[in-house]
């Protein structure tokens, strides 16, 4: 079996260019070689003969991804959909719910991705559709964040409550499956934003507790190619789903269906939305051999994962030294495999500063832009971070391909272009 690191970077990640030190899997995801070729197989095939592939091939490929996702997952594949990516996934139920603008509430929390955090926005600013806020301090612990959302759901009828697997920043687990059951004690549907979750997390869950909704990028840290989502859905929502855009299948709303066509109404929805490229989500069995043969499976992947982490985390503790903190609460429930985070160290010249930016989101933001572009122009390094409770949190992922010493150069460099940039501030 290959050998995780250096050697596996080589051979399965040869278009990292050398000099880059990938410590940011978490945004967007790195995908393998074997799968880039197979995708370029996939893209070639759309242009071979367009009209035999849309309209002969197309919907028996979909067909066949989704059982091999549905086999992972333990789910039944006409439950679920493919999609482009989480934002899109959020964006798409949250459209498609025949809402009641007059009394409905979405209920959300302060550390909802911004991108999934706007599509509430826009149903509240075009349409009235009311919405409340959990608000999250980290580090908190589980037991605090359920009670925040049970207060209010327990005084408030609200129609859907939208959280996290994963939050984004900080990259924190959010105890996503005590909320689950707290929705359904209070009879809200769930919408669980799992941006991260295929790859990272045991989604065993969806079959055991069965949420509302729940999406999961493929294409964070399932090692398929961008752009690759999927969105679960309960049976009893499947009538509700649209595709997004709305699209040829929209009549199957009004039409009466045989029974065939509603027990796979989603597929039937949504294979077809358009002269799309699915090359992406072609590759979702190869994304699944590759997990299971190259890499050994799942546990082998987290395991190297979480021995590197460990020693990651005293890494960068050490390099941004005195004052930086390892974000944890006192249950150490919030850390996640492949990714952590550390506060940039306080000192007497940059407190004030630090603690300006939790407090202004325009400050943070302009910030935030001239450090990253510092660090991937000039460091050939990334690593993001988020002004949040008065600490700068730095998030570092960890992978298969990462060896300690990438968060050793990593951190060194990600400290010296904050430092610089508050300097220059500070002048
Ligand atoms: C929690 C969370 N939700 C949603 C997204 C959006 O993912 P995408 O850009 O693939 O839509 C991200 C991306 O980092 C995320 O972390």
């Amino acid at each position: 079996m290959a050998q995780f690191g250096t050697e596996f970077r080589k051979r399965y990640f040869p278009h990292i260019p050398d000099d880059l030190i990938p410590v940011n899997h978490g945004s967007r995801g790195l995908t393998p070689k074997p799968i880039l070729e197979y995708l370029d197989a996939m893209n070639k095939e759309h242009e071979l003969d367009p009209d035999e592939f849309y309209l002969i091939r197309a919907k028996d490929r979909y067909v066949n991804q989704l059982k091999s996702l549905s086999e992972f997952l333990k789910v039944d594949y006409r439950n679920l959909i493919l999609i482009t990516h989480a934002t899109m996934a959020v964006n798409c139920v949250l459209r498609s719910i025949p809402w009641d603008f007059k009394k409905d509430k979405i209920l959300i929390h302060s550390s909802t991705y911004r991108a999934c955090a706007y599509s509430v926005d826009f149903l509240h600013d075009r349409f009235n559709l009311q919405f409340d806020v959990v608000d999250i301090l980290y580090p908190m612990e589980d037991d605090e964040i359920v009670q925040k959302f049970e207060t209010k759901l327990s005084h408030t009828k609200y129609k859907l409550c939208m959280f996290d697997t994963i939050c984004s920043m900080p990259g924190v687990r959010f105890p996503y499956k005590e909320l689950i059951k707290v929705c359904k004690k209070y009879d809200t549907w769930s919408l669980i934003d799992g941006a991260h979750g295929v790859g990272l997390e045991n989604m065993d869950f969806i079959c055991e507790l069965k949420p509302d909704f729940i999406t999961s990028n493929l294409h964070k840290w399932f090692s398929t190619p961008k752009s690759c989502a999927f969105i679960y859905v309960d049976p009893k929502h499947h009538r509700l789903m649209q595709t997004f855009p709305i699209s040829w299948s929209y009549p199957l709303n009004s039409t009466k269906n045989n029974k065939e066509v509603e027990e796979n109404i989603l597929i039937e929805k949504f294979w077809y939305v358009g002269t799309i490229n699915y090359s992406a989500a072609f590759c979702i069995e190869k994304a699944i051999e590759f997990r299971k043969n190259i890499c050994g499976g799942e546990e082998n992947i987290h395991e190297y994962q979480k021995e590197l982490e460990k020693k990651a985390i005293d890494i960068v503790l050490r390099e941004f030294g005195s004052g930086a903190k390892f974000l944890d609460n006192n249950a150490h429930t919030l850390n996640c495999i492949g990714m952590f985070n550390i506060s940039f160290p306080k000192n007497e010249k940059n407190t004030k500063f630090i603690e300006n930016l939790s407090e202004s989101y325009d400050d943070y933001r302009k910030f935030k832009l001239r450090c990253e572009t510092r660090m991937i122009k000039e460091d050939k390094t990334f690593a993001p971070f988020i002004a949040h409770n008065n600490e700068l949190w730095v998030r570092f992922s960890v992978n298969i391909y990462n060896i300690a010493s990438d968060y050793e150069k990593s951190a060194r460099l990600v400290k010296r272009v904050i430092d610089k940039c508050i300097e220059e501030e500070l002048e």
